[in-house]
Order: structure tokens, then C-alpha cells, then sequence
């Protein structure tokens, strides 16, 4: 059976995860999309792991209805919570997100780098392993509630957040900031305006899209003519599906369908 022409399912809490749809499309655009934002149950990151993994389990079970050839977890804490649970129950390509940490090790000269994530993340074992390989004068910064602002397109709140955050440490002394989490991607502008042009800023989006692709090279599911759609869905409201639009829309990114 023929899989090319069938969608990749892509999901977060809410709308982070479209930073990471915004780049898969860039790479990838003869592809279907299919993308749901779970607001309902967010935030994922203040949930313990098990939890984490009963609202993952329903998100998937509902996109492995419409026949999704691949999945994208484009969300770090519910990746560390339940990526490998996933790979062992799913017979389609898994893709998860990871803090970037290890870009920002190869950056880093001798200053700090600052891991910006949500608080289960920065708890997982998995990012401890990462941290055991390059976490190098890494520290762990906690944004409890940071996603929330994004949510709700509050960027006076998230900036007036980030300067508390950055007031912390001497910026001067800091060589990378990682953006952990897929909503703070939305913020990386503010933030870059935000610290000395020194502090490199890095995230996974890029890497994720280029994963994504190797994964349908690698098992031939690349969709060479398909006109590239894109479907939005949520468990939330209309107004989370008008956030979604509206951030795609900012990207030039015009040709999606909502889905109630
Ligand atoms: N966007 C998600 C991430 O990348 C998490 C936000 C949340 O639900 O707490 O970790």
C-alpha cells in the first residue's frame, strides 16, 4: 500500500508546536499536515510524566484515525514523557523534540547556557542523559507559566517575565540561551532584543523538520507531488484555532484548514 500521499500528525499542548510546523513546512511542502493542539489539557509541563502520557495517549489514538504515516512530537516535555512509550506502540515513525542543548554546547566558550523549559521537562531523565553529554556549565531554568502568556498572545507579561528571569544572571557571562520548550520559539525575537548580540540563542526546529525528513527518506514515505495542505484541530476553542491561524499567517503560511 502506498503511503506517500497520507498526513504526518504533529501535535503539542497548544500552539508551541506550530514554531516546528512552520519549519516542517518550509522543508517539506508537498506534505499533508495534520496538526492538534491539545489547549484543553495544557499545560503539559506542570503535569507529572504519567499524566502526561494519558493526554498524549488520546491526541495519538484520535491522529491515528486519520491514518498519519509519521508522528511528530513537537513538544519537549510530552517527547520526554512519552516518546519511547510511543515508538514501542506505534508502527510508524516517531519524531520527538529535545532542548538544544547540544548545539549550545558546541557554541559555548567558557560562560553559562541558559536551558529555558517547563519544569517537567527539565526534571526528566531524559534530559538528564542530555545533560550528562553536554551539559557543561548548563542551568536549568523552570518557566512555570511562561507558555501560558504565549497562549494568550500576553507578550508584555512574557517579556516583563523574561526580564525577571534574565535579571538573575549576568548576561555578559552567558554564552547560549536554549529555547526547551515550542511555545518560547514565539518569544526568540523579544529575547534576542532582550541580551547582548554575544549570547547565541539556539532551538529545534530546524533539526526536527531535517529529522522528520530523514525518517520519510529512510522509509520511503516521502510525498514527492502531494499539494501540501495543512489541517488545524484542537481540543480546545475556536479562539486557540484562531491563535494558530493567525501565527502561520505571520509566517506566510496561508494555505490550512481548520477543523472542528
Ligand atoms: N510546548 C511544550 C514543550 O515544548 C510544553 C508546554 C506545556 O504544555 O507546558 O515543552
Amino acid at each position: 500500500m502506498n503511503r506517500r500521499e497520507d498526513p504526518v500528525g504533529v501535535f503539542d499542548s497548544g500552539v508551541g508546536g506550530i514554531s516546528a510546523l512552520i519549519a516542517m513546512k518550509r522543508l517539506l511542502p508537498n506534505e499533508t499536515f495534520i496538526y492538534y493542539g491539545d489547549t484543553r489539557n495544557a499545560p503539559y509541563g506542570t503535569k507529572d510524566t504519567d499524566e502526561v502520557i494519558r493526554c498524549v495517549h488520546d491526541v495519538v489514538a484520535r491522529l491515528m484515525k486519520e491514518k498519519i504515516k509519521a508522528l511528530v512530537i513537537a513538544c519537549n516535555t510530552a517527547t520526554g514523557a512519552a516518546a519511547a512509550t510511543l515508538r514501542k506502540e506505534l508502527d510508524i515513525p516517531v519524531i520527538g523534540m529535545e532542548p538544544a542543548l547540544k548545539p549550545a554546547s558546541e557554541l559555548r566558550k567558557d560562560g553559562s547556557i541558559l536551558v529555558l523549559a517547563t519544569p517537567l521537562t527539565l526534571h526528566q531523565d531524559k534530559f538528564e542523559r542530555l545533560m550528562e553529554k553536554y551539559g557543561e556549565g548548563a542551568i536549568r531554568v523552570p518557566c512555570t507559566g511562561l507558555m501560558e502568556l504565549v497562549e494568550q498572545e500576553d507578550y508584555e507579561q512574557a517579556e516583563a517575565y523574561l526580564k525577571q528571569v534574565f535579571s538573575s544572571y549576568d548576561m555578559n557571562t552567558v554564552d547560549a540561551i536554549v529555547l526547551g520548550c515550542t511555545h518560547y520559539v514565539f518569544l526568540k525575537d523579544m529575547i534576542r532584543d532582550m541580551i547582548p548580540p554575544s549570547v547565541a540563542i539556539t532551538e529545534g526546529s530546524d533539526g526536527t523538520a531535517r529529522q522528520l525528513k530523514r525518517m520519510l527518506q529512510r522509509n520511503n514515505l516521502i510525498n514527492e507531488s502531494g499539494r501540501g495542505k495543512i489541517i488545524l484541530e484542537t481540543s480546545g476553542t475556536e479562539k486557540d484555532l484562531r491563535l494558530m491561524q493567525k501565527l502561520l499567517e505571520k509566517d506566510n503560511i496561508l494555505d490550512f484548514m481548520v477543523r472542528i
